[in-house]
């Protein structure tokens, strides 16, 4: 849908009128755009980026749902990106700076205060992050033939539960009170916020029709195979680690210093917030497990979501292990 000019704030207003809405498990209002439930204050910088964002053949896209491992992926591919121009990994930026200061994100920082904000000034490779679902991605993304676009994903259950103590941790106090856990599952399994399951599915289409564009990732596998995984993204990127990176263990460098115990425990991300002072740095670093679900949700809530998932994944051979 495109935004006319001149009647800015006339358009966005009656276009909200026109979409449904709905408050979430976390007491936010949504909105519902292109099939997808969005915070209702995500919806301007999202039309924001769909109208302006010029997408460039170097740029990184790194999308990810909320809580699956954004926050890893973004300290990943920046330090694999820039491995040229730090090559001391001592040295990193990561060090000092929450990695969501590095990596920003397209709707939340680039967008957020601003209608069209400059970005040629941004050296290439320029890495941005997003959750925009794959078809409100800002179509200069997709029409780009070398822009690349890096997705990681998470089984559904540990990424309600990050999400939900997430939301504790920063919203609680300042917005109204989030519901219940098994009513925010409830909610979640329902489709809001998400849903999830099409966010992926979209994504995993997305790469199987054209896996040098988009490279899938999940979660678990990270956790099972890192270095594994950081030399499959230098490859995917078109930066892969030379014999002489691998034998003097780069890769391994680069695994530890972008690992959860390492960062969780870096004083810039124990203090600080990021995105205007709302949320805190160390609410991205809660215990980076895989199967966490199963301290707070029953057998019979995730054989809810595993039903859901065998019929909207169905055919499709992307599946999470439950
Ligand atoms: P938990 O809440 O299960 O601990 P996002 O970065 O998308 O916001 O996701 C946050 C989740 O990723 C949190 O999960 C967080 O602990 C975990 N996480 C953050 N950094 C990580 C890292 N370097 N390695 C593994 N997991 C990490």
């Amino acid at each position: 849908m495109e935004i006319k000019e001149g009647t800015k704030d006339e358009f966005f207003n009656e276009l909200l009128q026109k979409l449904e809405q709905m408050t979430n498990w976390d007491g936010r209002k949504l909105v519902k755009y292109q099939g997808f439930w969005f915070p209702l204050n995500y919806l301007r910088p999202l039309l924001s980026a769909q109208k302006h964002f010029k997408a460039n053949d170097s740029d990184i896209i790194l999308s990810t749902l909320p809580k699956s491992g954004t926050t890893w992926l973004k300290a990943l591919v920046f330090s694999i990106a820039n491995r040229s121009i730090y090559p001391n990994i001592d040295q990193s930026p990561l060090l000092t700076s929450n990695p969501h200061k590095l990596v920003p994100f397209i709707e939340f920082d680039l967008y957020w205060n601003e209608e069209n904000p400059d970005l040629t000034h941004i050296p290439s490779p320029r890495i941005f992050s997003t959750h925009i679902p794959l078809n409100a991605l800002p179509n200069c993304i997709l029409e780009s033939s070398e822009c690349k676009i890096i997705y990681i994903c998470r089984n559904p259950l540990d990424q309600f539960i990050s999400h939900y103590y997430f939301v504790l941790q920063n919203f609680v106090s300042k917005d109204a009170a989030p519901l219940e856990l098994d009513e925010a599952f409830d909610m979640f399994c329902q489709g809001v916020p998400g849903p999830v399951l099409e966010h992926m599915l979209a994504y995993w289409n997305a790469h199987l029709e054209n896996p040098r564009k988009v490279l899938f990732l999940k979660y678990e596998d990270l956790k099972d195979n890192i270095g594994f995984n950081v030399k499959k993204i230098a490859e995917f990127l078109g930066f892969p680690f030379s014999l002489e990176e691998e034998e003097q263990g780069l890769i391994d460098e680069i695994s530890r210093v972008c690992s959860f115990g390492n960062l969780k425990n870096l004083e810039v991300n124990k203090n600080g917030y990021v995105m205007d002072g709302l949320l805190k740095n160390s609410s991205y670093f809660r215990k980076g497990e895989v199967g966490d679900w199963t301290n707070y949700l029953t057998p019979a809530m995730a054989e809810r979501m595993k039903k859901l998932m065998e019929i909207k994944f169905q055919g499709s051979g992307l599946m999470f292990n439950i």
